[in-house]
C-alpha cells in the first residue's frame, strides 16, 4: 500500500502541509491511513516531500509506517517511482492512494482490490461519475474501454464534458509497473510526471487495464482548495448525523451540529442547534445538550448540559446537571447526580455524589466528597505562585457563599464554613469554621455625616 503525501498543496493557500488539514476531528492523512488500514496490507508506504518532517512527526504514533521521500515534487508519477527501492523486490498488487482523498471507504477500496484481482489486470482505476467534474481527471473510453485519462488542464472541450473521472486510487500489479513509470514523460510547465499517464502507456504495450466504479461519487472527492475542504467536511458531519439519528439520537438541526466521527451518542439523547463534539466524546442514553455546547468527554446516561458550556477531558456520571456557561476543564469529575451551575470553572476536580457548585466558583485540585453544598462565589486558591495545591471537602460538609479555601486545606466531614471566610487552617470534622472580621455597626454614622457635609 502506497500513500501519495509529498505535494505541496499549493492551492490551499496554506502553511500547512495539505494532508494535515483537519476535517471534522482527523486529519487527511489519518483518514486514508486509517480507511487503507483495514485492508490489512503488508507494508504502508507514505510519500513525503514538502514539509515532510511536519508529516512524519504528525504520523510518528503509527509506528510501523514506511517512508519514502520525494525531494522535489515532480508529479504523481514521479512520487510512486521513490517506493521503488522499497517494493522492487515485492511481488503480487499494489494500491496507491492519495493523501487528499479522505472519504474513500474500505467497501469501496475492497471491491477496486477484488476487481484488479479477479479480472487480472495491470493496473485498475477507481473512478466515479461526478455532477461537476470540474479539476478531475477525466476517463477517456473507446467503445466502452478505458483507453487513457486526461487532466483537466490538457483536455479538449469535448473531453472537458466527460463526467467520468479518475477518483487518484489505484490498484497495480508490482511487476510492469516500475519500468512503466520510468517512461512517462514530462509534462506542462512544471516538467511534472503524471501517474494517470500509465494508462495508455500500458495500453501501447498490450497491459490490460480496467475501471471500478465508486457507488457513492462523493467518497473519491479530493481536496484542493479550502473550498473542497469545507464542501467534503460538510458531507462528512452530514453522513454522522444520519447515523446517530438512525439510531435513535434526536438532532434538531443537523446542519449546525458538528460531531467527529469517533464519537459515540446513546439513543434519546436530544442535541440543540450549535452543539460541538470532539474526539472520542461519548454522550449516554436520555441526555439533553442544549446550544452552544463544546464537548470532549465522557457524559453517562441522563446528563443535562445547557446552554453555552465548555467540557473538556472530564467524565460526568449520570443525572449530572452542568451550565448554563460553565466550563468543566481536564480532570473534572462529577459523580451520580452532581450539578455545576453558572459561571463555574472546574480543573482537576471531583465533585461528589449529589454534591453542588450552583454559582460563580472556581474549584481546581479539589476533591468535593458526597452531599456537600459549595456556596455561591467558593474559589479554592490552588496556586500559591510556585505549587498547586489540593483542597479536601469532605462529604456533607457545607461551604458558605463567598469563601475563599487557601489550599492545601481540607474541611471534615460534615463540617461548616461561615460565609465570606477566607479559610487557611483545617476545619475539623463536625466544626464551624469562621474566618472573617467581626461585623462592626455604628449607630447614627450617615446623620453625622450629612450634617458635616
Ligand atoms: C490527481 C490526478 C487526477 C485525479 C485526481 C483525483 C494526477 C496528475 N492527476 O490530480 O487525474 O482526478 O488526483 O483526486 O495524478 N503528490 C505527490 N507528489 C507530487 C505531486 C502530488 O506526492 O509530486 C501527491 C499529493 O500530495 C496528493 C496526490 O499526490 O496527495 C495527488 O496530487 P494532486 O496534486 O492533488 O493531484 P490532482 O491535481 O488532484
Ligand atoms: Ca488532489
Amino acid at each position: 500500500m502506497i500513500v501519495l503525501a509529498a505535494g505541496k498543496g499549493t492551492r490551499m493557500r496554506s502553511r500547512r502541509p495539505k494532508v494535515l488539514h483537519p476535517l471534522a476531528g482527523q486529519s487527511l492523512i489519518q483518514r486514508v491511513l486509517r480507511t487503507s488500514r483495514t485492508l490489512v496490507p503488508k507494508t504502508i508506504t507514505v510519500v513525503v516531500g514538502h514539509q515532510s518532517e511536519l508529516v512524519q512527526a504528525a504520523l510518528a504514533h503509527h509506528g510501523d509506517l514506511k517512508f519514502a521521500r520525494q525531494e522535489l515534487q515532480l508529479g504523481t508519477a514521479h512520487a510512486l517511482q521513490q517506493t521503488r527501492s522499497a517494493l522492487e523486490t515485492t511481488q503480487g498488487s499494489l494500491v496507491v492512494m492519495s493523501g487528499d482523498v479522505p472519504r474513500l471507504s474500505s467497501a469501496t477500496l475492497t471491491k477496486l482490490i477484488d476487481a484488479h484481482e479477479a479480472t487480472g489486470a495491470a493496473g485498475t482505476v477507481l473512478t466515479a461519475t461526478l455532477k461537476r467534474p470540474y479539476g478531475y481527471g477525466r476517463i477517456v473510453r473507446s467503445q466502452g474501454e478505458m483507453v487513457g485519462i486526461v487532466e483537466e488542464t490538457d483536455a479538449t472541450r469535448e473531453q472537458r464534458n466527460i463526467r467520468e473521472v479518475n477518483g487518484g486510487v489505484y490498484a497495480f500489479d508490482i511487476e510492469p509497473l516500475f519500468d512503466a513509470l520510468d517512461q512517462i514523460s514530462e509534462t506542462g510547465p512544471k516538467h511534472e510526471r503524471y501517474l494517470p499517464a500509465i494508462i495508455s502507456s500500458y495500453r501501447r504495450r498490450g497491459l490490460r487495464v480496467g475501471t471500478v466504479t465508486a457507488d457513492d461519487p462523493n467518497e473519491i472527492r479530493g481536496i484542493n482548495s479550502q473550498t473542497e475542504l469545507a464542501e467534503v467536511s460538510s458531507i462528512v458531519r452530514q453522513s454522522k448525523n444520519e447515523e446517530l439519528m438512525g439510531a435513535g439520537v434526536t438532532i434538531e438541526d443537523p446542519s449546525t451540529t458538528y460531531i467527529d466521527d469517533d464519537v459515540t451518542v446513546g439513543p434519546d439523547t436530544v442535541i440543540h442547534p450549535g452543539v460541538r463534539l470532539e474526539g472520542r466524546t461519548h454522550v449516554g442514553e436520555r441526555c439533553e445538550l442544549q446550544s452552544w455546547v463544546v464537548v470532549d468527554s465522557t457524559i453517562e446516561d441522563d446528563c443535562i448540559v445547557r446552554n453555552c458550556c465548555v467540557v473538556t477531558e472530564a467524565r460526568l456520571a449520570s443525572g449530572t446537571v452542568v451550565g448554563p456557561f460553565a466550563h468543566l476543564r481536564p480532570g473534572s469529575i462529577l459523580e451520580l447526580g452532581a450539578r455545576v451551575g453558572n459561571f463555574v470553572e472546574m480543573k482537576q476536580a471531583t465533585l461528589g455524589r449529589g454534591s453542588k457548585a450552583n454559582h460563580l466558583s472556581y474549584l481546581g485540585d479539589a476533591t468535593v466528597g458526597d452531599r456537600v453544598n459549595v456556596g455561591a462565589g467558593t474559589i479554592t486558591c490552588n496556586y500559591d505562585g510556585g505549587t498547586k495545591n489540593r483542597t479536601t471537602i469532605a462529604d456533607g460538609a457545607f461551604v458558605g457563599s463567598g469563601t475563599q479555601l487557601v489550599a492545601p486545606v481540607t474541611v471534615g466531614q460534615d463540617g461548616y464554613v461561615a460565609a465570606g471566610s477566607c479559610i487557611t487552617e483545617d476545619v475539623p470534622p463536625g466544626s464551624l469554621g469562621v474566618a472573617r472580621a467581626r461585623q462592626e455597626n455604628k449607630p447614627g454614622w450617615v446623620e453625622k455625616k450629612r450634617r458635616s457635609e
